[in-house]
């Protein structure tokens, strides 16, 4: 094995939480172990990382963690890293503690504060992990699996009373800006209507003229997937039910969605990706993002990262479309 070219990694978790986290979290730990590295977990994200709250971790550390939601080094978000004061005092932190790599597990924005570590000369290396599956540069994002098997399961439960009863369903899932779980669910759940805030496809009118069409048909219930990003699923609701005269019901999902024992494939791929993050520090590398892309774990430049644009799988559009 060649030696390192780091000699302390830090690992922190930052933004949204996502299950899988502590996957990751745990091949970090034991990646940097294997390859004779110290490592420190830093708890709170940035946050924690202002304040120094930096702690000693060993395999033990990590043990009896892969199966859990969450994430046990804690995450935040933190407004005084965003600012080019907190970013330095940030590097210095790092200096003062001996870490001379970090590993940055969370979504576009966390990516976007180790890039400015790593222009500070803190080796870094982000690893995706959000729900939303809202980062351009890779096809899967730590959390995304889990997260939309439980609003799928979710949905089943609310479609089976809202067939008893005759009534329309609006379902609200996570994301704020990003249609993922919506589409993915949408599809998986066989829903009447998907809602994404990338199209902004929320159209009422239509919505009712095709309720009340379907019900012409014979048909008994309907299912709306709405993402969180359209709006307020409780007041739609009650004007869908005013406009087609079905009762409505609104079921907003919420956090449930982020936490919850994490699936094999979050488990595997989180694992595959912190591995990952740590072998590239080893090696010397600094400002990458690791991804899986076409099939394959890869890293990107954090910038090139970061510029690249991420659309809705038009396929994938076209087959909720169809179907
Ligand atoms: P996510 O990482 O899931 O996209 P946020 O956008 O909330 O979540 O970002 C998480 C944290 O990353 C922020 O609270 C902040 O501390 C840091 N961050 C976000 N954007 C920047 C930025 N432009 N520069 C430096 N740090 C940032
Ligand atoms: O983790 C992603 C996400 O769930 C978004 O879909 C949502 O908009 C946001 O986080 C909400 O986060 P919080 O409730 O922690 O502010």
């Amino acid at each position: 094995m060649a030696e390192s070219k780091v000699k302390t990694i830090g690992v922190l978790t930052s933004g949204g939480d996502a299950p899988g986290m502590n996957a990751a979290i745990r091949a970090v730990v034991r990646t940097a172990i294997e390859n004779g590295v110290t490592i420190k977990g830093i708890n709170r994200g940035y946050a924690g990382l202002l304040d120094e709250d930096i702690i000693e971790m060993d395999s033990r550390s990590v043990s009896d963690t892969i199966q859990r939601g969450g994430t046990k080094l804690y995450t935040a978000r933190c407004q005084e890293f965003m600012t080019s004061e907190g970013q330095d005092k940030g590097a210095e932190i790092c200096r003062k503690h001996g870490i001379d790599g970090l590993v940055v597990i969370g979504g576009d924005g966390s990516f976007q504060g180790a890039r400015q570590l790593a222009a500070r000369g803190i080796n870094t290396v982000g690893v995706p992990g959000t729900i939303d599956l809202d980062i351009a540069c890779t096809d899967y994002t730590i959390g995304f699996d889990t997260a939309v098997n439980t609003a799928m399961d979710a949905i089943d439960k609310v479609r089976d009373t809202s067939t008893s009863h005759e009534r329309v369903s609006i379902i609200e899932v996570m994301g704020r800006h990003a249609g993922y779980i919506a589409l993915w669910s949408g599809i998986a759940n066989g829903a009447e209507e998907i809602l994404l805030p990338e199209l902004q496809n929320y159209d009422e009118k239509k919505i009712v003229q095709h309720i009340l069409a379907r019900k012409a048909l014979g048909k008994k219930h309907t299912i709306i997937v709405n993402a969180e990003g359209i709006g307020n699923s409780y007041r739609m609701a009650d004007r869908i039910e005013a406009a087609t005269g079905i009762e409505t019901r609104a079921t907003i999902i919420g956090h449930i969605q982020r936490g919850g024992s994490p699936s094999a494939k979050d488990r595997v791929y989180a694992s595959a990706m912190g591995c990952m993050a740590v072998e590239l520090l080893c090696e010397g590398k600094t400002n990458r993002v690791v991804a899986y892309k076409n099939g394959k774990f890869v890293d990107f430049d954090i910038e090139e990262a970061l510029n690249m644009k991420k659309e809705l799988d038009p396929f994938l559009l076209h087959v909720s479309r169809t179907i």
